[in-house]
């Protein structure tokens, strides 16, 4: 196993995913255990340290210092930027403030054959040193090398960008390796675990399931934990895996607000109740949820109505379960670091996010969120090896809002069952149409693709007769992050299907439009 150090960097739980990529369990701990701790983890197989970048200064005296334990252990390690400044500076070396911060790319050149950069590089200089793009950021740097040590790598500005003791197994890096802006990070790291702690690299997901089950075991005992279930992927995969680890003391709460896909309620229930065995509380509210949003049509208002009434849902619920001393949440890792309280509490702030205690403390209960440390790719690879269906788990982002931001204006139950079934039509067809070119269906090749209700009519002709019908329009976007959005072109034959069949098989809908709007300026959503 490999201990990574954390000094409050925003990134260190992507060294712990690099980590997790070369097939290495890892764990995170905060910067200032003690001695006694790194014993204990060396009688349980500790082949290796990283230590952790930091928003700090290593040489200023609040900062935290390296355990003196990490250098007398007898296991290599590795520093990252702070990590690097404390190991130089703790072992003798010297790290002076610099007034010209480095921050972004920068191209490294490598010295010497150390184990660690050997064969490892972008392109090679005229002159054949080996050249590294990396990703740099940092203020402070090592201007004296420690004895023993020598010289790895540097660039034009930063003469020490790297160091290495051989004969230890000591070495830092300046740059940032655990970030996919530096091309050969991965390599890097993989060559750290692998080849110099000589960690075995077959750890995998089943594994990463045991230890997190044995995780949760031990952290509720025999205590009965509470989880809303949405049918996201998130809430899902908690799910999934909490019962795993609990059985029958996890019972799941799925509030159905009306707003949900065609059948969605049911596939939740099949999925947990029935395959899983999962102990789910169906609560259908739709009368209680239309009664409060009807004549409500600012898309703000109705977005506090849905929200403060899942609250009240929710929260009748649980008062019902009196054993329960656990709420279990879905959080993921770029919720956590948004919200800016990383595992140790030491990340900056950068944004409010609104995943993350969405449920008032009022309920008096502790809070078990058991996929804090992993990414959205690894959360669904994980919800797969736990048996979840596959088109749950890939599953297009919904919002919590549901159908309620999906239909323009006041929300009505005849809107929302006339938009679920226009909606499960052009589904059905982005998931049947195959694009030759990638092999891959245009449901797989879209972000994001749902159905908007326009209450207004239009006149049209069906066989004889006139009609003066309702609108939708079709929205697909193509985008990597949310914040910025293309709209996808769509095959015409695929959006002809599809009109055809919503035009002909949903009466009460007469004309089918294709949003060709970008983000910015439209947003994603219609409201
Ligand atoms: P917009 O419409 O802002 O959407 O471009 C960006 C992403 O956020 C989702 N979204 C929401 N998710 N509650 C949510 O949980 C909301 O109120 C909400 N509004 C938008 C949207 O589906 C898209 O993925």
């Amino acid at each position: 196993r490999i201990l990574i150090l954390d000094y409050g960097s925003q990134v260190t739980q992507l060294i712990a995913r690099r980590v997790r990529e070369a097939g290495v369990y890892s764990e995170i701990h905060p910067g200032d255990v003690d001695d006694a701790f790194i014993q204990e983890q060396k009688e349980q197989g500790l082949k290796g340290i990283i230590l952790s970048g930091s928003h700090a200064s290593a040489y200023h005296e609040n900062s935290l210092k390296v355990p003196a334990g990490v250098f007398s252990a007898g296991v290599p390690v590795l520093g990252i930027c702070y990590g690097m400044q404390s190991m130089a500076l703790q072992l003798g070396g010297k790290v002076e403030f610099s007034d010209h911060r480095e921050f972004g790319y920068a191209e490294v050149r490598a010295h010497g054959h150390t184990r660690l950069l050997d064969g490892i590089q972008d392109f090679a200089t005229a002159e054949g040193h080996g050249m590294l793009k990396v990703w740099m950021s940092h203020g402070d740097k090592v201007t004296e090398l420690p004895p023993g040590f020598n010289l790895m790598a540097s660039t034009t500005s930063c003469p020490i960008a790297g160091m290495a003791d051989e004969e230890r197994g000591f070495y830092g890096v300046q740059f940032h390796p655990e970030v996919t802006h530096t091309v050969q990070g991965e390599a890097l790291l993989k060559r750290f675990v692998r080849d110099i702690c000589a960690c075995s690299g077959d750890w995998n997901m089943p594994d990463y399931i045991e230890e997190a089950v044995a995780r949760i075991r031990e952290q509720v005992g025999d205590e009965h934990v509470l989880l809303g279930l949405s049918g996201g992927v998130d809430s899902s995969v908690a799910a999934a895996l909490i019962h795993r680890a609990i059985g029958d003391q996890l019972t799941c709460v799925f509030v159905d607000h009306g707003l949900l896909r065609l059948n969605e309620a049911d596939q939740v229930m099949k999925t947990f109740a029935d395959n899983l065995g999962v102990r789910v509380i169906h609560v259908d509210a739709t009368e209680q949820f239309m009664g409060k949003l009807a004549g409500v049509s600012d898309p703000e208002a109705k977005r506090k109505i849905i929200g403060r009434e899942f609250v009240e849902v929710f929260q009748e619920e649980a008062g019902k379960m009196t054993n329960a001393r656990w709420l279990a949440q879905g959080t993921i890792y770029p919720d956590v670091i948004e919200s800016a309280a990383s595992k140790t509490g030491k990340a900056v702030a950068i944004k409010s996010h609104h995943n993350v205690g969405g449920l008032p403390d009022t309920l008096n209960l502790k809070l078990l969120e058991p996929l804090r440390e992993l990414f959205k790719d690894e959360v669904r690879k994980l919800g797969v090896a736990l048996g979840l269906p596959h088109d749950m788990v890939y599953r297009h982002p919904f919002p919590g809002p549901g159908l309620g931001v999906r239909i323009l204006g006041e929300v009505k139950k005849e809107y929302a069952d006339l938009l679920r079934r226009a909606d499960a039509i052009f589904i059905e067809e982005l998931r049947n149409t195959i694009d030759p070119e990638t092999g891959k269906s245009w449901y797989d090749l879209t972000s994001q693709a749902f159905t908007v209700f326009l209450p207004v009519k239009s006149v049209g002709v069906m066989g004889d007769g006139r009609t003066y019908d309702y609108v939708v329009a079709l929205r697909a976007v193509q985008t990597s992050d949310f914040m910025t959005a293309d709209w996808a072109e769509l095959p015409y034959a695929l959006l002809k299907r599809v009109s055809g069949r919503v035009i002909n098989e949903v009466r009460g809908i007469n004309r089918v439009t294709y949003d060709v709007s970008s983000k910015p300026p439209a947003t994603i959503e219609w409201e």
